[in-house]
């Protein structure tokens, strides 16, 4: 492929910028013509086309957010919008395109593919929720991001005899909850995958008390219920002084670790290497800290496990 074109959709994530570099640097020495697209699909629909070149990408992988911008498009989830998508990519002399986002995006990349078009997808979403790949651009900086908020939550709880509720973002997935949760050393951690009533949550916080601590954490995940409510419950069957917080927006920006670095860089040079070969239709992931690629239509039918163990583990060195 000679000229291949690169979007950012859905929510932003640390560490998108530094995969559009590898991107964008990586295609040129391979002798292709980059070409980036604004705010995703509702870009690629209004034919939002630039020209990358190596000096378009500077100063961007220590940078959060995404240099192309993002957005939520609900005409690509029309068949119309899809077909659209496919005639500006070829209107634009376009060979393969590279989507970087979440499991919606990754619906827009394989309609692509179904229609014809190569495209490969890069996981970017600070959920971690995709099946496929044990890992997604910008979850450790968000976990990073979430443990900083732990701590100087905990320093303020200790010094009150509080019990404070963190309500963190990863929609219907659990892990910034459980990762976040395990390194803050949360009494509690509540996710959607795994239910756990009111009655035990209590118990545990009363129990933390008792064997002498100062300070109670819960992390709540968003998919499993609001701050304000959980803390009202809490309230009405102890007699603990609550506070809450909601992390909320701060989570999906700042510096990308060097993982989210790392692995934005690799994960861009994989993409480009596979449309290099002629190959679409893949989404790039990791496994057992391995690079591969699978089928996108496998990949967006597979269903995350929740890991369990880990969870357990957690609850049981959070005492
Ligand atoms: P994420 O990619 O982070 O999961 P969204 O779920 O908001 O974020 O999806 C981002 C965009 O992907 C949507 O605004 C839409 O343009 C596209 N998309 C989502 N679902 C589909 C679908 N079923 N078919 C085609 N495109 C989709
Ligand atoms: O998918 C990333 C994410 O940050 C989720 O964790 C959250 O539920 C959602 O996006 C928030 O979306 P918005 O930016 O539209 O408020």
């Amino acid at each position: 492929m000679k000229r291949i074109a690169i979007l950012t959709s859905g929510g932003d994530a640390p560490g998108m910028n530094a995969a559009i570099r590898a991107v964008v640097r990586y295609g040129i020495f391979a002798g292709m013509e980059v070409m980036g697209i604004e705010r995703g699909y509702a870009g690629l629909l209004e034919g939002k086309f630039l020209e990358m070149n190596m000096r378009s990408v500077s100063d961007i992988i220590q940078r959060g957010g995404t240099i192309l911008r993002t957005a939520r498009c609900l005409e690509m989830k029309t068949k119309e919008g899809q077909k659209r998508a496919v005639e500006q990519l070829k209107e634009h002399g376009i060979e393969g395109v590279i989507v970087i986002g979440g499991d919606g995006s990754f619906m827009g990349a394989k309609a692509i593919s179904e229609l014809g078009f190569p495209s490969i997808g890069i996981p970017g979403t600070i959920d971690n929720d995709l099946a496929y790949t044990d890992y997604t651009l910008g979850f450790d900086t968000a976990c990073n991001t979430i443990l900083d908020a732990i701590n100087k939550i905990r320093d303020t709880m200790s010094s009150h005899d509080r019990v404070s509720i963190i309500e963190v973002m990863g929609r219907n997935c659990g892990d910034l909850a459980l990762y976040a949760g395990l390194g803050g050393g949360a009494e509690v951690i509540i996710v959607p995958e795994h239910k756990i009533d009111i009655v035990r949550v209590c118990e545990r916080l009363e129990a933390s008390k008792q064997r002498g601590k100062h300070s109670g954490i819960v992390v709540l995940a968003e998919g499993a219920g609001k701050a304000d409510d959980l803390a009202e419950k809490i309230t009405a069957r102890t007699g603990l002084s609550i506070r809450s917080t909601v992390l909320g927006h701060l989570q999906r920006g700042g510096s990308p670790s060097m993982k989210d670095r790392f692995l934005g860089t690799s994960m861009g040079v994989y993409a480009v290497q596979l449309l290099e070969k002629g190959i679409g239709n893949r989404v790039v992931g990791i496994r057992n800290n391995k690079l591969y690629d699978e089928d996108i239509v496998t990949a967006c039918s597979m269903k995350k496990k929740f890991d369990l163990d880990l969870y357990n583990m957690a609850s049981v060195v959070a005492r």
